[in-house]
């Protein structure tokens, strides 16, 4: 309605029906919250994952006679790794309004900088590729440039949470093969590769973490837009840089045949969890959930509640979740001191449905 208004008279539209929040409130609170959790992110990332890629590793024990299985998922996780410059500045860029999550993705891409050094090594005490085809290697992944897979910040936030949940899941089944709990490569058990695969999927399971609760402060204020782009998401799901990889094929053919990462995997132990911990019951559900409120008519967004939206995820878990990390910042921030200053409280968004808040009591 309120395009068709004189511009004399937009300001005196409403814009928010009363009782519920402006999108300036929510992007506000959204904002309080990611420069919490981004401080207690990085405090406890340097007490607890303040690891180095050539010294916490004994790379010169490291198996020189491993299965080319192996050695082909290792090259290709170096590949993939090798673009964290411009994962970086790509999602810096877009966020850099933001100081919680542009400061977090400087953190972050300096712990993928870390992974990208990890595997390199790898790669090269493998001795299966020479320094000198390493080099080239590596020039020419450089000489291509990764982008963002999204034009906007939820797309790309929710994007990263389904990538790093994949990336440690890869991680983790490689770890198994070298541990010798899993069988689908014979005579791959390497204890070094073993705690260099474990050490880069817990970082990855961190920052699986980040964007997860990142991406559940979105679905709590902005639930519609969020589904939105978990539907998406889903809809295109490709591993970062896969399209920049020269040998991208063989490294996925390789890692489905050796149990690492496959449709299966990702369906079960990527798009599950990711759904499990948004309080999304399955695909089809949220499916059909969008599709139901795009059928409640919206007054040109003058403020119209989309009561459908709160049937297709569990909002009341949501909440849960939502509360829960603020108490986890509001604690760290009280043993620094912020509380007296600054303190950090959580706003129920009113727009959600009033049942939730009489279980929760
Ligand atoms: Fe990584
Ligand atoms: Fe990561």
């Amino acid at each position: 309605m309120s395009v068709i208004l004189p511009p004399n008279l937009l300001s005196d539209v409403p814009r928010t029906p009363a009782g519920l929040l402006s999108n300036r409130e929510k992007d506000r609170l959204i904002e309080r919250a990611f420069l919490g959790l981004y401080r207690w992110y990085t405090a406890r990332s340097q007490e607890t994952r303040n690891w180095n890629a050539d010294l916490s590793f004994d790379w010169k024990s490291m198996r020189q006679d491993l299965p080319a299985e192996i050695v082909t998922a290792l090259t290709g996780f170096f590949a993939v790794e090798q673009y964290a410059p411009d994962y970086t500045s790509e999602l810096v860029n877009l966020v850099r309004r933001s100081h919680g999550r542009s400061h977090f993705q400087l953190r972050w891409g300096s712990e993928e900088e870390k992974h990208a050094d990890s595997w390199e090594n790898a790669v090269l005490f493998s001795r299966q590729r020479s320094p000198q085809w390493i080099a080239e290697y590596k020039e020419r992944l450089r000489s291509q440039q990764w982008h963002l897979p999204f034009p906007d910040a939820i797309h790309n936030l929710v994007y990263t949470v389904f990538q790093e949940r994949a990336t440690q899941l890869n991680y983790l089944n490689l770890m198994k093969l070298c541990m010798g709990q899993s069988d689908k490569v014979k005579n791959a058990i390497d204890p070094v590769l073993a705690k260099v695969a474990q050490t880069i999927a817990v970082d990855e399971a961190a920052h699986y973490n980040f964007f997860l609760e990142g991406a559940r402060l979105y679905l709590y204020y902005y639930p519609q837009r969020t589904l939105e782009a978990v539907k998406n998401v889903i809809g295109q799901f490709s591993m970062p840089a896969s399209n920049l990889v020269p040998n991208w094929d063989e490294f996925s053919e390789t890692v489905y045949r050796a149990g690492i990462y496959g449709p299966r995997d990702f369906n079960r132990d990527v798009m599950q969890v990711a759904f499990r911990n948004l309080g999304i019951e399955s695909r089809k559900k949220l499916e059909e959930g969008i599709k139901a409120t795009r059928e409640v008519p919206d007054f040109d967004g003058n403020g119209t509640i989309q009561t459908a939206i709160w049937d297709t995820f569990d909002y009341g878990a949501i909440e849960g979740d939502v509360k829960r990390l603020h108490v986890k910042i509001q604690d760290y921030e009280k043993g620094v001191g912020f509380d007296a200053v600054d303190p950090f409280e959580f706003v129920t968004n009113p727009e959600v449905p009033k049942k939730t808040q009489a279980a929760d009591d």
